[in-house]
């Protein structure tokens, strides 16, 4: 199925892109309805021209329209957000809270423990481990604390491990490792946990695209999660920010490998922070071929996310070519998915494509309820099949574990339209939730005629629950 799908695709990219027809998408149609529907998260970042107002305004009407997830670019980094010991700086990270609830927008927090963007302060206590740890801690506690429930994911550790193919830990240029010893990642993890437990916490890196062999990042990074999941360490994702180049053509394949190397481990993939630049040298002379080939590799990420079942977010390092860290510090350029005037490129289509050839009924999604939204006395309790599974409330929902919930349930329901038919429930009234994908509660209302109407309800993809008597029953639901 998946090659056939990706057989189809090709050729209707193909065909998109001699045509050059950008328009062949329905207006209403965009990357973010389409991934909503999938389940999925797709974004970029807000660039540190936008918290300035200093930026076109184009870039947040596409923001808002194309995508459903979004991080900082630097404005929940630890220099940001302490900048004096003991004295934190909301004001920016809060200004893009606010854009994201306002938009309904999903927040990556990043990022809470890394070598760089550290400021000076905290670099006058290298090696005084137990003033590092006090620090580290009262971090965490107060940023994520302060951002508790906004923030969906944290990048809680970022890029810990060394670039020298030996598969060790990054031991130097990191206050955190050379003062505190490997442990700093742990306590890392633990410490946000208990600060938000509703939140996803990932260890992110860069070149673990590179693939999973010997010494290599990404197989140290597996080694690593295996421990930290035997040791009670509550991590639940990996992010790989995948930097890359056009000529980098092996490392979507690579990813789909890490991913299901993590799916073994219970653990989310998501693609944190991809570009795919052109060497800097060449702007001026890219033709429509470079750009094609820019936009088959797009159209590769795409198919591996929407394939892969463990994968649930997609983050492009920028928007435009007009705003990008590529030219200002890494000697490459035009790696993002608009033009510098802003007009979407070939890579748009691609991911259009992409997500058209995937049909939402195929695609899964890690991402179901958050546990904690859930109240405690409606802990589905089924009494006519023996299956403990269901009644774990400490694992990790996903959508599989849905989806045994309604094959155990004589509850069911279809939506007709904007009206949701109930059928199934013996005891009246029952009451039925509707939550939206990041498990937050959009509205209770009890059903006493079998039916309930939607027509107030925005379009989007949520999670429907109905309880009647000790029964429940959940189900995803697309409203058009
Ligand atoms: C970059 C920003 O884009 C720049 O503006 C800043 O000067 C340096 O950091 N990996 C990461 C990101 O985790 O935080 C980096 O962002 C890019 C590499």
């Amino acid at each position: 199925m998946k090659s056939k799908n990706s057989l189809f695709g090709f050729l209707i990219s193909a065909a998109l892109l001699n045509a050059g027809l950008t328009s062949a998408f329905a207006a209403d149609e965009t990357i973010r309805s389409l991934a909503e529907e999938r389940g999925r998260f797709i974004g970029t970042i807000l660039n540190s021209e936008w918290f300035n107002d200093n930026i076109e305004p184009e870039f947040e009407q596409i923001h808002k329209t194309q995508f459903n997830v979004v991080v900082a670019e630097n404005e929940m980094k630890f220099d940001a957000t302490e900048p004096k010991e003991n004295e934190f700086n909301y004001t920016k990270g809060d200004k893009m809270i606010a854009y994201a609830q306002a938009n309904n927008i999903r927040v990556r927090g990043h990022a809470l423990a890394w070598h760089s963007q550290v400021p000076g302060w905290v670099n006058d206590y290298k090696g005084q481990k137990e003033k590092l740890l006090k620090v580290l801690k009262n971090h965490i506690d107060s940023v994520v604390g302060h951002w508790k429930g906004k923030v969906a994911e944290w990048d809680v550790v970022n890029e810990a491990v060394n670039d020298e193919y030996n598969a060790g830990w990054r031991s130097q240029g990191s206050v955190w490792y050379e003062g505190i010893g490997a442990e700093f990642l742990d306590s890392a993890f633990v410490w946000t946990h208990a600060i938000d437990p509703d939140a996803e916490l990932c260890y992110n890196d860069y070149s673990l695209e590179w693939g999973m062999r010997e010494n290599s990042k990404a197989s140290f990074v597996v080694e690593q999660v295996k421990r930290w999941k035997k040791n009670g360490i509550p991590i639940t994702c990996v992010g790989t920010q995948t930097h890359i180049e056009i000529a980098h053509e092996t490392t979507p394949q690579n990813v789909r490998d890490f991913a299901k190397a993590l799916a073994e481990l219970d653990i989310t993939l998501n693609i944190t922070e991809l570009d795919i630049g052109f060497p800097k040298g060449s702007a001026g002379s890219l033709g429509a071929a470079d750009y094609a080939k820019q936009g088959h590799l797009y159209r590769q990420f795409m198919d591996v996310f929407l394939e892969e079942p463990n994968m649930g977010e997609f983050v492009i390092w920028g928007l435009t070519d007009a705003h990008s860290w590529l030219d200002e510090q890494q000697g490459k350029t035009e790696g993002l998915l608009y033009d510098k005037q802003y007009k979407p490129k070939p890579a748009f289509d691609s991911i259009m494509v992409s997500l058209k050839s995937h049909p939402a009924s195929e695609v899964k999604t890690p991402y179901t309820f958050k546990k904690d939204t859930i109240p405690s006395d409606t802990t589905v309790q089924d009494t006519t099949v023996k299956d403990t599974t269901v009644r774990d409330t400490t694992a990790k929902d996903t959508s599989n574990a849905i989806m045994k919930f309604t094959g155990l349930q004589k509850l069911s329901m279809h939506l007709a339209g904007r009206t949701l038919f109930i059928t199934g429930t013996s005891a009246k009234p029952s009451t039925v939730e509707l939550f939206d994908m990041q498990g937050r509660p959009v509205f209770s209302t009890k059903c006493e005629k079998g039916s309930i109407d939607l027509k107030h309800t925005a379009e989007g993809l949520y999670v429907v629950r109905i309880r009647t008597g000790s029964t429940s029953y959940m189900q995803r639901i697309a409203i058009k």
